[in-house]
């Protein structure tokens, strides 16, 4: 009997694969729970088993009969869910053209993103990521800017609870990434970054790419090829490129990189509010000051450092002069890209 049962065990795991409708459904409950059916009629037989028989089989068919049981509830909710509701098939008109599918893109500000990324990776830049929740240490004080620096001011920084910030900007990696790792090092850092401004050319989120090279010997020279490689990769090999001094206090010397204005090609326009240049990224050689905090020898290795919003490059590069439309999500505007 025991053979008999497993032979009937696979037949229905069998037939209930196969069975795709109400009709189909219907036959298989009739033939192994209905009263002639398989399950019944093996538990009548079980009465003229020895005791030792009647228990192996007993539970044989016992478990048997859930499995059928579930399994037919499961075939008859899938039935419901794709069998078409009475009278929708008469609605059906296989002579209508079919929907069309729209492929899907990366967002113009990723797409720009992994651009730059793929820059630096070419130039032999590792990629590093940190929180975007961030202790005041590594936000502002690793970076030099103590609790009293008027450099704070410049960023419009969101405090949360315990002292803690949402990172104004992607530099506090530099920091995490010294602190693990020994020189030399070459890393990016994209991410997204916070700060409580909006308008036309700020959103309260946006993305940074930071840059950190450390070794013996790094010099502004360096800065000065990796950021006009970099540039003219983005921009067009013809793009003018000029660097501005200016200040950060993780930097020393800092500048400021403008790029030729990329509407009016440096005739002074409404973009680059006539100057004719657009600035584009901050950078400069990292102040013996950050090193100190992550313990690295100042006299022994020299490095430099940059940061760039994303945004902004993706403006300038696709013409869009509001930043708030790569918020938005409107089709209209993404599917141009
Ligand atoms: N963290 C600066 C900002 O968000 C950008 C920056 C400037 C980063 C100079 C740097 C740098 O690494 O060297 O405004």
């Amino acid at each position: 009997m025991i053979a008999d049962i497993e032979q009937k065990q696979a037949a229905f795991a069998a037939a209930a694969g196969q069975a795709a409708t109400p009709d189909q459904l219907k036959t298989l409950r009739a033939e192994y729970l209905g009263k002639k059916g398989f399950i019944p009629q093996a538990m009548k037989q079980l009465r003229e088993l020895s005791p030792d028989e009647k228990r192996a089989c007993g539970k044989l068919i016992n478990d048997f009969k859930t499995q059928v049981e579930s399994r037919l509830e499961e075939i008859a909710g899938a039935l419901q869910t794709t069998a078409p509701r009475p009278g929708s098939q008469s609605t059906f008109d296989p002579t209508l053209p079919g929907r069309k599918e729209s492929p899907g893109a990366l967002h113009p500000v990723t797409r720009t993103m992994d651009e730059i990324i793929s820059i630096f990776i070419s130039l032999g830049f590792n990629v590093e990521e940190g929180p975007e929740i961030e202790s005041d240490y590594y936000n502002f004080e690793a970076l030099n800017i103590p609790a009293d620096h008027p450099a704070r001011d410049m960023q419009d920084t969101f405090y949360i609870e315990d002292g803690r910030v949402l990172r104004t900007h992607t530099s506090p990696v530099q920091i995490r990434v010294m602190e693990k790792q020994k020189p030399p090092l070459r890393i990016i850092a994209p991410g997204r970054v916070y700060r409580s401004d909006s308008d036309l050319t700020h959103t309260p989120m946006f993305h940074q790419i930071e840059g950190l090279m450390v070794d013996k010997d790094v010099s502004f020279a360096h800065l000065k090829g990796i950021m006009d490689i970099f540039l003219h990769e983005v921009f067009g090999k013809k793009t003018k490129i000029r660097f501005r001094p200016s200040f950060f206090p993780f930097t020393c010397p800092s500048a400021e990189v403008d790029i030729q204005c990329v509407m009016c090609v440096g005739k002074g326009c409404r973009v680059c509010s006539q100057s004719g240049w657009l600035e584009i990224l901050g950078a400069g050689m990292v102040d013996p000051a950050v090193f100190q905090h992550v313990d690295y020898d100042p006299e022994e290795w020299t490095g430099l450092a940059f940061g760039l919003g994303i945004e902004r490059i993706a403006m300038l590069k696709y013409g869009v002069n509001d930043i708030r439309l790569f918020f938005e999500n409107d089709l209209r505007f993404l599917r141009q890209f």
